[in-house]
């Protein structure tokens, strides 16, 4: 059976909209996400709403940020923490329904297993909520003989990057165009990064997310309406600029 995975949606309802179409379209119906649902984006409560209908949701950092705090996070960054603190504890919202917004947050999982020898993190199999692992690191043999070492299963599932591709054990990266859009697992260790659905930073501005059959992953990308989405941001005081001008440049 075909899953959908996605990730790093950060409040961008255009663009999971035009993903969850696209996944419908293709008779999909269980959805995997890896987290980062909310941050940067100006709709954090309906992507979260739409989140909870999936099989599983994962805990980004954002997730962490919004429910601890955002230490780590730049100002701009932290800006959009903040706002989206303050959106899902909207007064003139329904108070059962922000109950539950808060709840779906906290139930949130740092990894889990997918029992085809498939397993999904946000980040890293290491540091399931926190670590970068970038196409610059595929040939830094310490940091990925470390993250292979950590993953008991051949295949992870992660986000976190908004790169998508495939790391392989041989310290290789490869993009999902170097791969025909397509990975074949070989037995051999691999961590798959599946892209960002509402903030794509691989110099492609369509959302990205893979199908994973339990044999083959196929990397997908899909237009939605950036400008609408950039509009919303930049009407938004607390959401800097920056935040509606890379989604259209993909970076
Ligand atoms: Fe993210």
């Amino acid at each position: 059976m075909s899953i959908a995975i996605v990730s790093d949606i950060h409040a961008n309802i255009e663009a999971l909209e035009a993903v969850l179409e696209d996944i419908r379209e293709k008779r999909i119906v269980e959805i995997y996400c890896l987290g980062d649902v909310v941050g940067y984006g100006p709709n954090p409560r309906e992507c979260l709403l739409r989140a909870t209908a999936f099989k599983k949701t994962l805990m980004g950092n954002h997730e962490e940020a919004v429910l601890y705090y955002a230490e780590d996070f730049n100002d701009k960054a932290r800006a959009a923490i903040e706002w989206t603190r303050a959106q899902l504890n909207a007064p003139d919202r329904p108070k059962d329904e922000n109950y539950r917004l808060w709840n779906f947050l906290d139930s949130m999982e740092r990894t889990a297993m997918l029992g085809d020898g498939a397993m999904m993190v946000h980040a890293s199999p290491r540091m399931p909520t926190r670590e970068y692992v970038l196409p610059k690191d595929a040939t830094n043999a310490a940091k990925m003989n470390a993250l292979f070492g950590a993953q008991p299963v051949p295949i992870c599932f992660a986000g976190h990057t908004h790169f998508p591709g495939v790391f392989t054990e041989d310290l290789r990266f490869r993009s999902p165009k170097d791969l025909e859009f397509e990975y074949r697992p070989d037995g051999t260790k691999a961590l798959v990064n599946v892209g960002s659905v509402g903030q794509p930073r691989d110099g492609d501005p369509r959302a990205s997310y893979v199908i994973w059959d339990g044999g083959r992953v196929r990397f997908q990308r899909v237009e939605y309406d950036v400008e609408a989405t950039m509009a919303k941001i930049r009407a938004i005081d607390a959401l800097p600029e920056f935040l509606a001008g890379r989604l259209s440049r993909g970076r």
